[in-house]
This record gives structure tokens, C-alpha cells and sequence, in this order.
């Protein structure tokens, strides 16, 4: 049941892994026996079925973030959550679920499993008391003041370049960028991922919170390390930032 229609090599091999100790696909789930598939509307199937896979179970975290972050899910809105779980993320393995872009998800199923994941698994007042980032990017953002900016917060466990060191991983090359979205990787910087140990936008240096700015610049410092090989699957025409890194790169 797990409908997943575009997968790279990359995410291929963490389903593999993850496949030993997650929920069998294509498995129907108990009860769900008599219900024809888009007539499912229980929030524990549904995501199971279509999301568990890469975002782990119960929202725990996989592959990719865990969805289960009560400090995610206070920064990003309902609709930007529908939107991405509607249509995608293009050049990424996150696949478009509704029937409009491909998928086999109804809208009514992709607002059961959105409001299902705020409701179960955010924490209203959460960041009651602090200033957090804005979810997406205000600016383009600036590649000599990101590289500052990861020289200050990043540098200290992925490396200088971002080549990765025994604290954190490998961040720069381009099989890790040319896989991940701008907003992907904003999402990353700003919420960390605690499942894994890595530190939000607040606590990168103990009582020193990046800034709004701090966290566009050092995603564009991050997105220009792709590069531009004909023939990669990425293709970010839905990412306004994008097509910015291909000049910046350029005239370096
Ligand atoms: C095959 C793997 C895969 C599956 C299945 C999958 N996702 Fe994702 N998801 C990803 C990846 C990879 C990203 C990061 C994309 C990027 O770089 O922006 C992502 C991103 C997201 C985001 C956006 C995070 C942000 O930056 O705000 C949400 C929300 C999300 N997924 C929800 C879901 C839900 C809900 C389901 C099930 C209906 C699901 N995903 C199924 C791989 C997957
Ligand atoms: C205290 C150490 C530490 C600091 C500081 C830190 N990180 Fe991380 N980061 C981690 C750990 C640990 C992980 C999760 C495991 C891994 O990928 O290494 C991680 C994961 C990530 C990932 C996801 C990698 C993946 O494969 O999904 C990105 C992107 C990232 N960090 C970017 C940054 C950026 C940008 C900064 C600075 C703004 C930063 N990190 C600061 C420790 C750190």
C-alpha cells in the first residue's frame, strides 16, 4: 500500500535498511481489510501505510526528519504541511500524494494525516518565551555571510567545510545537497534533528539563537555547494532560492 512512485538509488537504500525494523509494506493493516483504500480515513493507517517508511514510526524519525518535533511542527503552518504532502518535493525522494499531482491520496485523506500529525504530536506554547525563525526564507539570503555564519554555528561538528568531523556528518557534498531542497535544509538548520542529536537554530552555541538572517544566509551558502551536473535528478524549478546558486557559483 505504500505508494511510493519515484525513489533514488539514495533513498532505496534507507527503505532497505529501514525496511528490517519498520512496518512491512504492503501489508494491509488490521481492520482496514474491508475499507476501500480511499475511504481510509484513520489517522494511525494512513500514516503507517504512506509515511512511516521514511519519516519513521510513530513521526520518530528515518531517513528523513522526524515529523513527531513538537518544535517543527510550531514553526511550520497546516498549509505549508499540505502543500508539500500534496504536490512533493520536486528533486527529492518526498513524493506528491494527491490525486492531482499523481498520488492516490484525497484531499480529505491529506488533511486527516496533516491535522493528525499537529494535533497528536505538537505541543501548543512550545516556544512560548522565544523568537523563532520564520519557516521559509524571507530573502535569497547571502553566500559570503553563510559562510561566516557556518564558520560560527556549524563549523564545531561538521567541519569547516562541512566535510563532517566525529561530531556530525558530511554536509557539503553533493550527494547530500543535490538531494535536499532549500526548505529541506532550512528545516534542518532551524529544528535540528533531535532523534539524532543534532542541535535546533537555538542551541548550535550554548544562549547564542541564530538568527533569521544567520539561518537564510548559511542555506544559501549551503545550497551554492551543489553542483551542476546535466543529468542529476535535481531539478529545484519549484524552489525559488534555487536557480540563484547557479550564478553565485559562477562568478566565484
Ligand atoms: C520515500 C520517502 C518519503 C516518504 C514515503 C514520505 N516522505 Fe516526507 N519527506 C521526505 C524527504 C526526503 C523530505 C525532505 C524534502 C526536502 O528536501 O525538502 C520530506 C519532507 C517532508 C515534509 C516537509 C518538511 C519541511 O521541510 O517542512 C513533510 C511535512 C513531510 N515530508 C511529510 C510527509 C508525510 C505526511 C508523508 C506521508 C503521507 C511523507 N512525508 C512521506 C521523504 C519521504
Ligand atoms: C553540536 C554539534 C552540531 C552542530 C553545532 C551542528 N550540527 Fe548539524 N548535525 C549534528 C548531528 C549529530 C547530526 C545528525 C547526525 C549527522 O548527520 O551527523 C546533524 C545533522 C545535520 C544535517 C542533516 C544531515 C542528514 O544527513 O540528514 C544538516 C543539514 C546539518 N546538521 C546542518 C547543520 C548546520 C547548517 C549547522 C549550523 C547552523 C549545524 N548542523 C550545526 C551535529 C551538529
Amino acid at each position: 500500500m505504500t505508494r511510493i512512485p519515484y525513489l533514488s538509488a539514495f533513498a532505496v537504500l534507507h527503505l532497505v535498511l529501514l525496511s528490517a525494523c519498520s512496518t512491512p509494506n504492503g501489508q494491509p493493516q488490521k481492520g482496514s481489510e474491508q475499507v476501500a483504500p480511499n475511504q481510509v480515513v484513520d489517522f494511525g493507517t494512513l500514516y503507517a501505510q504512506n509515511c512511516a517508511a521514511c519519516h519513521g514510526a510513530e513521526g520518530r524519525g528515518g531517513a528523513s526528519i522526524a515529523l513527531a518535533n513538537p518544535v517543527y511542527l510550531a514553526i511550520v503552518d497546516e498549509n505549508a504541511m499540505h502543500k508539500v504532502v500534496a504536490n512533493g518535493v520536486r528533486g527529492t525522494s518526498m513524493p506528491a500524494f494527491s490525486q492531482s499531482a499523481g498520488g492516490l491520496l484525497t484531499d480529505e485523506q491529506i488533511n486527516v494525516i496533516t491535522s493528525g500529525i499537529l494535533s497528536r504530536w505538537g505541543r501548543k506554547g512550545i516556544l512560548d518565551g522565544t523568537n523563532p525563525p520564520f519557516y521559509a526564507a524571507k530573502t535569497e539570503g547571502n553566500v559570503d555571510h553563510g559562510k561566516l555564519a557556518f564558520g560560527t554555528y556549524c563549523a564545531s561538528c561538521h567541519g569547516s567545510e562541512g566535510g563532517g568531523t566525529d561530531k556530525g556528518s558530511a554536509i557539503t557534498n553533493d550527494s547530500f545537497v543535490a538531494l535536499v531542497s532549500n526548505q529541506g535544509l532550512r528545516t534542518l538548520v532551524i529544528t535540528g534533528r533531535p532523534e539524532l542529536g543534532a542541535p535546533d537554530w537555538r542551541a548550535n552555541i550554548p544562549g547564542k539563537a541564530m538568527s533569521d538572517q544567520e539561518i537564510t544566509d548559511v542555506v544559501a551558502w549551503l545550497a551554492s555547494r551543489r553542483v551542476q551536473s546535466p543529468g542529476q535528478p535535481y531539478s529545484a524549478s519549484n524552489d525559488p532560492l534555487h536557480h540563484h546558486s547557479e550564478p553565485l557559483e559562477k562568478s566565484k
